[in-house]
Protein backbone atom coordinates (compact mmCIF):
# COMPACT_ATOMS: atom_id res chain seq x y z
CA UNK A 1 0.00 0.00 0.00
CA UNK A 2 1.25 3.51 -0.83
CA UNK A 3 0.61 6.82 -1.51
CA UNK A 4 2.21 9.66 -3.93
CA UNK A 5 1.81 12.88 -5.48
CA UNK A 6 1.87 11.73 -9.21
CA UNK A 7 0.93 16.15 -10.54
CA UNK A 8 -0.84 19.34 -8.93
CA UNK A 9 -3.56 18.16 -6.83
CA UNK A 10 -3.72 14.37 -8.18
CA UNK A 11 -2.67 12.19 -5.67
CA UNK A 12 -1.80 7.96 -6.68
CA UNK A 13 -3.24 5.34 -4.14
CA UNK A 14 -1.95 1.70 -4.55
CA UNK A 15 -2.06 -1.60 -3.64
CA UNK A 16 -0.08 -4.70 -4.68
CA UNK A 17 -1.99 -7.77 -4.91
CA UNK A 18 -0.42 -10.88 -5.22
CA UNK A 19 -0.98 -15.12 -5.18
CA UNK A 20 -4.08 -14.51 -6.90
CA UNK A 21 -5.50 -15.34 -10.37
CA UNK A 22 -6.53 -12.16 -12.35
CA UNK A 23 -9.86 -12.36 -13.12
CA UNK A 24 -9.71 -15.84 -11.85
CA UNK A 25 -7.75 -17.34 -14.64
CA UNK A 26 -4.37 -15.72 -15.19
CA UNK A 27 -1.28 -15.95 -13.23
CA UNK A 28 0.70 -12.86 -12.34
CA UNK A 29 3.88 -14.49 -10.97
CA UNK A 30 5.28 -10.92 -9.88
CA UNK A 31 1.71 -9.63 -9.01
CA UNK A 32 -0.21 -6.62 -10.11
CA UNK A 33 -0.99 -3.30 -8.53
CA UNK A 34 -4.96 -1.72 -8.09
CA UNK A 35 -4.19 1.65 -8.08
CA UNK A 36 -6.58 4.72 -7.17
CA UNK A 37 -6.35 8.25 -7.88
CA UNK A 38 -7.57 11.41 -5.48
CA UNK A 39 -8.01 14.27 -7.59
CA UNK A 40 -8.33 17.38 -5.17
CA UNK A 41 -10.03 21.07 -6.66
CA UNK A 42 -12.54 22.51 -4.27
CA UNK A 43 -14.21 19.08 -3.97
CA UNK A 44 -12.57 15.99 -4.22
CA UNK A 45 -13.15 12.90 -6.82
CA UNK A 46 -12.01 9.61 -6.43
CA UNK A 47 -11.23 7.47 -9.36
CA UNK A 48 -11.37 4.03 -9.31
CA UNK A 49 -11.22 3.12 -6.24
CA UNK A 50 -9.58 -0.49 -5.35
CA UNK A 51 -10.54 -2.40 -2.35
CA UNK A 52 -7.80 -5.08 -3.31
CA UNK A 53 -8.67 -8.43 -3.96
CA UNK A 54 -10.17 -10.22 -1.18
CA UNK A 55 -9.48 -8.13 0.95
CA UNK A 56 -12.12 -5.64 2.62
CA UNK A 57 -12.19 -1.55 1.45
CA UNK A 58 -10.10 -1.01 4.81
CA UNK A 59 -6.98 -1.09 2.92
CA UNK A 60 -8.43 1.43 0.79
CA UNK A 61 -10.16 3.48 3.78
CA UNK A 62 -7.12 3.23 5.93
CA UNK A 63 -4.77 5.38 2.97
CA UNK A 64 -7.50 8.26 2.59
CA UNK A 65 -6.77 8.37 6.24
CA UNK A 66 -3.39 8.71 6.04
CA UNK A 67 -3.80 11.67 3.62
CA UNK A 68 -6.40 12.92 6.43
CA UNK A 69 -9.21 12.51 3.51
CA UNK A 70 -12.74 11.35 5.39
CA UNK A 71 -14.95 8.72 2.80
CA UNK A 72 -17.48 12.15 3.57
CA UNK A 73 -15.64 14.04 2.02
CA UNK A 74 -15.21 12.52 -1.37
CA UNK A 75 -17.74 14.10 -3.28
CA UNK A 76 -17.15 12.65 -6.26
CA UNK A 77 -16.65 8.54 -7.52
CA UNK A 78 -15.28 8.61 -11.16
CA UNK A 79 -16.39 5.03 -12.11
CA UNK A 80 -13.94 4.55 -15.34
CA UNK A 81 -14.76 1.11 -15.60
CA UNK A 82 -17.13 -1.04 -13.62
CA UNK A 83 -14.85 -4.52 -13.42
CA UNK A 84 -14.84 -5.19 -9.95
CA UNK A 85 -11.20 -4.98 -9.72
CA UNK A 86 -11.71 -1.33 -9.81
CA UNK A 87 -15.61 -0.71 -8.47
CA UNK A 88 -15.97 -3.51 -6.05
CA UNK A 89 -15.55 -0.84 -2.85
CA UNK A 90 -18.66 0.97 -4.34
CA UNK A 91 -21.17 -0.81 -1.70
CA UNK A 92 -18.87 -0.22 1.10
CA UNK A 93 -18.41 2.80 0.84
CA UNK A 94 -22.08 3.77 -0.06
CA UNK A 95 -22.43 2.27 3.64
CA UNK A 96 -20.23 4.82 5.02
CA UNK A 97 -21.40 7.80 3.15
CA UNK A 98 -24.69 8.99 1.39
CA UNK A 99 -23.47 12.41 -0.09
CA UNK A 100 -21.71 11.57 -3.20
CA UNK A 101 -22.41 11.08 -7.17
CA UNK A 102 -21.16 8.47 -9.26
CA UNK A 103 -19.94 9.81 -12.22
CA UNK A 104 -20.01 7.06 -15.31
CA UNK A 105 -20.40 6.22 -18.83
CA UNK A 106 -23.97 5.00 -19.71
CA UNK A 107 -22.46 1.52 -19.90
CA UNK A 108 -21.21 1.49 -16.45
CA UNK A 109 -25.01 3.02 -14.99
CA UNK A 110 -26.04 -0.19 -16.41
CA UNK A 111 -23.67 -2.64 -15.28
CA UNK A 112 -23.36 -0.56 -11.28
CA UNK A 113 -27.05 -1.10 -11.58
CA UNK A 114 -26.55 -4.91 -12.44
CA UNK A 115 -23.73 -6.20 -10.34
CA UNK A 116 -24.64 -4.05 -7.18
CA UNK A 117 -28.04 -3.32 -7.81
CA UNK A 118 -26.76 0.85 -7.59
CA UNK A 119 -28.86 3.27 -9.32
CA UNK A 120 -28.95 6.72 -6.91
CA UNK A 121 -26.95 9.56 -7.44
CA UNK A 122 -25.38 8.08 -10.74
CA UNK A 123 -24.79 10.96 -13.64
CA UNK A 124 -23.98 9.66 -16.80
CA UNK A 125 -21.27 11.59 -18.56
CA UNK A 126 -20.05 11.55 -22.59
CA UNK A 127 -17.63 12.29 -24.67
CA UNK A 128 -15.63 15.32 -23.50
CA UNK A 129 -18.05 16.43 -20.93
CA UNK A 130 -16.59 18.06 -18.19
CA UNK A 131 -16.56 17.93 -13.83
CA UNK A 132 -15.38 21.06 -12.47
CA UNK A 133 -13.96 20.33 -8.99
CA UNK A 134 -13.29 24.26 -8.65
CA UNK A 135 -10.08 25.69 -8.10
CA UNK A 136 -9.07 24.81 -11.84
CA UNK A 137 -8.87 21.58 -11.42
CA UNK A 138 -11.28 20.11 -14.91
CA UNK A 139 -11.40 16.68 -15.37
CA UNK A 140 -12.87 15.13 -19.17
CA UNK A 141 -13.95 12.05 -20.13
CA UNK A 142 -12.67 10.55 -23.10
CA UNK A 143 -14.84 7.27 -24.11
CA UNK A 144 -12.38 4.22 -25.52
CA UNK A 145 -15.08 1.48 -25.20
CA UNK A 146 -13.89 -2.53 -25.12
CA UNK A 147 -10.89 -1.49 -23.72
CA UNK A 148 -11.55 -4.15 -22.18
CA UNK A 149 -15.01 -3.55 -21.33
CA UNK A 150 -17.92 -1.92 -23.11
CA UNK A 151 -18.37 0.75 -20.17
CA UNK A 152 -14.64 1.91 -20.06
CA UNK A 153 -13.74 5.42 -19.95
CA UNK A 154 -10.53 7.57 -19.16
CA UNK A 155 -10.49 10.79 -17.52
CA UNK A 156 -8.39 13.20 -17.87
CA UNK A 157 -6.95 17.06 -15.84
CA UNK A 158 -6.43 19.48 -18.19
CA UNK A 159 -4.73 21.36 -15.67
CA UNK A 160 -1.28 18.62 -15.80
CA UNK A 161 -2.25 17.26 -18.75
CA UNK A 162 -2.69 13.75 -17.03
CA UNK A 163 -4.97 10.97 -18.32
CA UNK A 164 -5.82 8.13 -15.76
CA UNK A 165 -6.54 5.48 -17.92
CA UNK A 166 -8.09 2.61 -16.21
CA UNK A 167 -6.90 -0.49 -17.73
CA UNK A 168 -5.85 1.16 -20.79
CA UNK A 169 -2.18 1.65 -20.88
CA UNK A 170 -1.93 -0.87 -17.88
CA UNK A 171 0.68 -3.68 -16.83
CA UNK A 172 1.15 -6.19 -13.99
CA UNK A 173 3.69 -6.13 -11.38
CA UNK A 174 3.87 -5.11 -8.31
CA UNK A 175 4.72 -1.30 -7.58
CA UNK A 176 7.10 -0.06 -4.80
CA UNK A 177 6.75 3.74 -3.64
CA UNK A 178 9.04 4.38 -6.91
CA UNK A 179 6.34 3.61 -9.10
CA UNK A 180 7.02 6.30 -11.87
CA UNK A 181 9.06 6.12 -14.78
CA UNK A 182 10.81 8.86 -13.78
CA UNK A 183 12.04 7.38 -10.52
CA UNK A 184 12.84 3.83 -11.99
CA UNK A 185 16.23 2.57 -13.31
CA UNK A 186 15.32 1.62 -17.32
CA UNK A 187 15.70 -1.63 -15.81
CA UNK A 188 12.87 -1.76 -13.96
CA UNK A 189 11.27 -0.24 -16.45
CA UNK A 190 11.51 -2.31 -19.08
CA UNK A 191 10.45 -5.28 -16.41
CA UNK A 192 7.16 -3.08 -16.85
CA UNK A 193 7.30 -3.21 -20.40
CA UNK A 194 7.55 -6.63 -20.13
CA UNK A 195 4.98 -7.24 -17.87
CA UNK A 196 2.33 -4.90 -19.94
CA UNK A 197 2.91 -7.53 -22.92
CA UNK A 198 1.62 -10.06 -20.47
CA UNK A 199 -1.50 -8.03 -19.20
CA UNK A 200 -2.23 -7.14 -22.92
CA UNK A 201 -1.76 -10.55 -24.01
CA UNK A 202 -4.11 -11.80 -21.47
CA UNK A 203 -6.34 -9.09 -20.73
CA UNK A 204 -6.66 -6.66 -23.68
CA UNK A 205 -5.52 -8.23 -26.85
CA UNK A 206 -8.40 -9.64 -28.34
CA UNK A 207 -9.99 -5.43 -28.45
CA UNK A 208 -6.84 -4.46 -30.75
CA UNK A 209 -8.58 -3.19 -33.24
CA UNK A 210 -10.57 -1.19 -30.81
CA UNK A 211 -6.89 -0.12 -28.34
CA UNK A 212 -6.19 1.25 -31.89
CA UNK A 213 -9.23 3.53 -32.18
CA UNK A 214 -8.60 4.33 -28.54
CA UNK A 215 -4.86 5.20 -29.40
CA UNK A 216 -5.88 7.76 -32.14
CA UNK A 217 -8.40 9.11 -29.55
CA UNK A 218 -5.84 9.45 -27.18
CA UNK A 219 -3.33 11.07 -29.69
CA UNK A 220 -6.02 14.12 -29.50
CA UNK A 221 -5.72 15.26 -26.19
CA UNK A 222 -1.98 16.96 -24.61
CA UNK A 223 -0.75 14.19 -22.50
CA UNK A 224 1.73 14.60 -20.58
CA UNK A 225 1.33 11.88 -17.59
CA UNK A 226 -0.52 8.40 -18.04
CA UNK A 227 -1.89 7.44 -14.87
CA UNK A 228 -2.86 3.79 -15.63
CA UNK A 229 -5.41 1.42 -12.74
CA UNK A 230 -2.74 -1.15 -13.16
CA UNK A 231 1.49 -0.67 -12.98
CA UNK A 232 3.61 2.27 -13.22
CA UNK A 233 2.85 6.05 -13.51
CA UNK A 234 4.61 7.48 -17.18
CA UNK A 235 5.18 10.64 -16.39
CA UNK A 236 8.70 11.15 -17.93
CA UNK A 237 8.15 9.52 -21.64
CA UNK A 238 4.34 8.88 -21.82
CA UNK A 239 4.77 7.95 -25.13
CA UNK A 240 7.04 4.92 -24.36
CA UNK A 241 3.29 3.11 -23.20
CA UNK A 242 1.60 4.86 -25.33
CA UNK A 243 3.62 3.60 -28.75
CA UNK A 244 4.19 0.29 -26.79
CA UNK A 245 0.44 -0.59 -26.60
CA UNK A 246 0.02 0.38 -30.65
CA UNK A 247 3.02 -1.84 -31.32
CA UNK A 248 1.13 -4.94 -28.80
CA UNK A 249 -2.09 -3.71 -30.73
CA UNK A 250 -0.48 -3.86 -34.50
CA UNK A 251 0.70 -7.46 -33.51
CA UNK A 252 -2.73 -8.78 -33.81
CA UNK A 253 -2.87 -8.67 -37.60
CA UNK A 254 1.17 -8.71 -37.69
CA UNK A 255 3.79 -9.23 -38.68
CA UNK A 256 4.78 -9.60 -34.91
CA UNK A 257 8.55 -9.38 -33.95
CA UNK A 258 11.39 -11.81 -35.69
CA UNK A 259 10.95 -14.54 -33.06
CA UNK A 260 9.47 -18.08 -33.01
CA UNK A 261 6.93 -19.30 -29.74
CA UNK A 262 7.49 -22.98 -29.50
CA UNK A 263 4.80 -24.99 -27.61
CA UNK A 264 4.82 -28.39 -27.10
CA UNK A 265 3.54 -31.72 -25.06
CA UNK A 266 5.07 -34.78 -24.94
CA UNK A 267 3.86 -37.90 -22.97
CA UNK A 268 6.60 -40.39 -23.33
CA UNK A 269 9.52 -38.71 -25.23
CA UNK A 270 8.74 -39.15 -28.63
CA UNK A 271 7.70 -35.55 -29.54
CA UNK A 272 9.64 -34.10 -27.01
CA UNK A 273 13.31 -35.53 -28.53
CA UNK A 274 11.90 -33.59 -32.27
CA UNK A 275 11.62 -30.52 -30.05
CA UNK A 276 15.03 -30.78 -28.66
CA UNK A 277 16.28 -31.48 -32.60
CA UNK A 278 14.74 -28.32 -33.46
CA UNK A 279 15.50 -26.26 -30.66
CA UNK A 280 19.36 -27.13 -31.41
CA UNK A 281 18.93 -26.11 -35.60
CA UNK A 282 17.04 -23.02 -34.24
CA UNK A 283 19.93 -22.48 -32.08
CA UNK A 284 22.10 -22.72 -34.90
CA UNK A 285 20.04 -20.61 -37.15
CA UNK A 286 20.43 -17.61 -34.14
CA UNK A 287 16.38 -17.37 -34.08
CA UNK A 288 15.19 -15.93 -31.14
CA UNK A 289 12.54 -18.07 -29.70
CA UNK A 290 10.97 -19.15 -26.93
CA UNK A 291 9.84 -23.11 -25.82
CA UNK A 292 6.95 -23.59 -23.70
CA UNK A 293 6.37 -27.10 -22.30
CA UNK A 294 2.47 -27.82 -21.67
CA UNK A 295 1.15 -28.43 -19.29
CA UNK A 296 4.27 -27.39 -17.04
CA UNK A 297 3.71 -23.52 -18.45
CA UNK A 298 0.74 -21.08 -17.35
CA UNK A 299 -1.24 -20.64 -20.77
CA UNK A 300 -1.14 -16.67 -19.50
CA UNK A 301 3.33 -16.82 -20.12
CA UNK A 302 2.69 -18.98 -23.92
CA UNK A 303 0.23 -16.47 -24.72
CA UNK A 304 2.40 -13.25 -24.16
CA UNK A 305 4.89 -15.29 -26.04
CA UNK A 306 3.22 -15.79 -29.24
CA UNK A 307 1.34 -12.55 -28.92
CA UNK A 308 4.96 -11.34 -30.23
CA UNK A 309 5.91 -13.78 -31.87
CA UNK A 310 6.02 -13.92 -35.71
CA UNK A 311 6.50 -17.85 -35.85
CA UNK A 312 4.80 -20.32 -34.24
CA UNK A 313 5.76 -24.03 -33.71
CA UNK A 314 2.87 -26.59 -32.83
CA UNK A 315 4.59 -29.81 -31.50
CA UNK A 316 2.54 -32.89 -29.88
CA UNK A 317 1.61 -36.17 -30.15
CA UNK A 318 -1.52 -37.63 -31.39
CA UNK A 319 -3.84 -38.35 -28.13
CA UNK A 320 -7.31 -40.16 -28.91
CA UNK A 321 -7.40 -39.35 -32.04
CA UNK A 322 -6.49 -35.30 -31.64
CA UNK A 323 -3.87 -33.19 -30.15
CA UNK A 324 -2.62 -34.06 -26.87
CA UNK A 325 -5.03 -31.81 -24.74
CA UNK A 326 -2.82 -29.26 -22.80
CA UNK A 327 -1.46 -28.64 -26.26
CA UNK A 328 -5.34 -28.05 -27.84
CA UNK A 329 -5.67 -26.31 -24.82
CA UNK A 330 -2.97 -23.55 -25.47
CA UNK A 331 -4.35 -23.13 -29.46
CA UNK A 332 -7.68 -22.60 -28.27
CA UNK A 333 -6.50 -19.74 -25.75
CA UNK A 334 -4.90 -18.32 -28.72
CA UNK A 335 -7.89 -18.76 -31.01
CA UNK A 336 -9.81 -16.78 -28.57
CA UNK A 337 -7.28 -13.81 -28.18
CA UNK A 338 -7.32 -13.80 -31.95
CA UNK A 339 -3.38 -14.44 -32.59
CA UNK A 340 -4.14 -13.92 -36.07
CA UNK A 341 -1.98 -14.29 -38.92
CA UNK A 342 1.08 -16.21 -38.09
CA UNK A 343 3.35 -18.07 -39.99
CA UNK A 344 3.11 -22.02 -38.59
CA UNK A 345 4.43 -25.34 -38.48
CA UNK A 346 3.43 -28.63 -37.11
CA UNK A 347 5.10 -31.61 -36.24
CA UNK A 348 4.50 -34.33 -33.82
CA UNK A 349 4.48 -38.22 -33.24
CA UNK A 350 1.50 -40.84 -33.43
CA UNK A 351 0.91 -44.48 -32.61
CA UNK A 352 -1.62 -45.80 -35.18
CA UNK A 353 -4.23 -43.28 -36.41
CA UNK A 354 -2.78 -39.63 -36.59
CA UNK A 355 -5.26 -36.61 -36.24
CA UNK A 356 -3.51 -33.90 -34.18
CA UNK A 357 -2.69 -31.91 -37.57
CA UNK A 358 -6.50 -32.56 -38.39
CA UNK A 359 -8.06 -31.01 -35.23
CA UNK A 360 -5.23 -28.35 -35.56
CA UNK A 361 -6.84 -27.40 -39.07
CA UNK A 362 -9.82 -27.48 -37.45
CA UNK A 363 -9.28 -25.24 -34.65
CA UNK A 364 -7.09 -22.45 -36.59
CA UNK A 365 -10.57 -22.76 -39.27
CA UNK A 366 -13.13 -22.24 -36.11
CA UNK A 367 -10.83 -18.99 -34.48
CA UNK A 368 -10.25 -17.70 -38.15
CA UNK A 369 -6.86 -17.19 -37.44
CA UNK A 370 -5.39 -16.92 -40.86
CA UNK A 371 -1.94 -19.08 -40.27
CA UNK A 372 -0.08 -19.98 -42.82
CA UNK A 373 0.65 -23.32 -41.58
CA UNK A 374 3.77 -23.55 -44.12
CA UNK A 375 4.53 -27.53 -43.39
CA UNK A 376 3.91 -30.52 -41.08
CA UNK A 377 5.65 -33.59 -40.22
CA UNK A 378 3.74 -36.53 -38.38
CA UNK A 379 5.95 -39.22 -37.99
CA UNK A 380 5.29 -42.87 -36.77
CA UNK A 381 6.78 -43.86 -33.08
CA UNK A 382 10.27 -42.07 -32.47
CA UNK A 383 11.02 -39.96 -35.27
CA UNK A 384 13.62 -41.85 -37.14
CA UNK A 385 16.39 -39.66 -39.61
CA UNK A 386 13.77 -39.06 -42.78
CA UNK A 387 11.48 -37.38 -40.29
CA UNK A 388 13.93 -35.32 -38.82
CA UNK A 389 15.26 -34.13 -42.56
CA UNK A 390 11.50 -33.08 -42.65
CA UNK A 391 11.27 -31.38 -39.69
CA UNK A 392 14.76 -29.68 -40.74
CA UNK A 393 13.14 -28.34 -43.99
CA UNK A 394 9.87 -27.15 -42.30
CA UNK A 395 11.76 -25.54 -39.56
CA UNK A 396 13.94 -23.84 -42.37
CA UNK A 397 11.05 -22.79 -44.58
CA UNK A 398 9.75 -21.03 -41.13
CA UNK A 399 12.86 -18.82 -40.47
CA UNK A 400 12.72 -17.72 -44.40
CA UNK A 401 9.19 -16.84 -44.40
CA UNK A 402 9.95 -14.20 -41.05
CA UNK A 403 10.10 -11.03 -41.75
CA UNK A 404 11.96 -8.24 -40.38
C1 LIG B 1 -3.68 -41.91 -23.90
C2 LIG B 1 -3.09 -42.06 -25.28
C3 LIG B 1 -3.90 -41.89 -26.37
C4 LIG B 1 -3.37 -42.02 -27.66
N1 LIG B 1 -4.19 -41.86 -28.74
C5 LIG B 1 -3.70 -42.04 -30.00
C6 LIG B 1 -4.52 -41.91 -31.13
O1 LIG B 1 -5.71 -41.66 -31.03
N2 LIG B 1 -3.97 -42.06 -32.35
C7 LIG B 1 -2.65 -42.35 -32.52
O2 LIG B 1 -2.19 -42.39 -33.65
N3 LIG B 1 -1.83 -42.47 -31.44
C8 LIG B 1 -2.33 -42.32 -30.20
N4 LIG B 1 -1.52 -42.50 -29.11
C9 LIG B 1 -0.13 -42.89 -29.32
C10 LIG B 1 0.82 -41.70 -29.20
O3 LIG B 1 0.51 -40.73 -30.16
C11 LIG B 1 2.23 -42.24 -29.42
O4 LIG B 1 2.54 -43.12 -28.36
C12 LIG B 1 3.25 -41.13 -29.51
O5 LIG B 1 4.52 -41.72 -29.84
C13 LIG B 1 3.39 -40.37 -28.20
O6 LIG B 1 4.31 -39.38 -28.37
P1 LIG B 1 4.99 -38.71 -27.09
O7 LIG B 1 5.99 -39.67 -26.53
O8 LIG B 1 5.62 -37.46 -27.60
O9 LIG B 1 3.90 -38.44 -26.13
C14 LIG B 1 -2.02 -42.36 -27.82
C15 LIG B 1 -1.22 -42.51 -26.70
C16 LIG B 1 -1.73 -42.37 -25.43
C17 LIG B 1 -0.84 -42.55 -24.25
FE1 LIG C 1 -10.78 -4.53 -16.49
FE1 LIG D 1 -8.49 -3.60 -14.20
Amino acid sequence: MNISEVAKGIYRLSINVENILFEGLWEIPNGVSLNSYIVKGEKTAIIDGVCGWDETPEALFALLDQMDIKVEDIDYLVVNHTEPDHSGWIESFREISSDFEIICSKNAANFLSAFYNHTENVRIVNDGDILDLGNGKQLSFVEIPNLHWPDTMATFDNETGTLMSCDAFGSYGSVSERNYDDLLSEEEISFFLKEAVRYYSNIVAIFSQQVLKALDKCAQLPIKIVAPGHGIVWRKNPNRIIEHYRTLANYQKGPAKKEVTLLFGSMYGMTEAAVEYAKQLLDEKGVTYRAYRLPDTDIGTVLASAWESQGIIVATPTYEFKMFPPVAEAIDELGRKKVANRKAIMFGSYGWSKGAKKELDEMLERYKLNWDLLDFVEFNGSAKAEDLNKIQTAIETLINSLEE
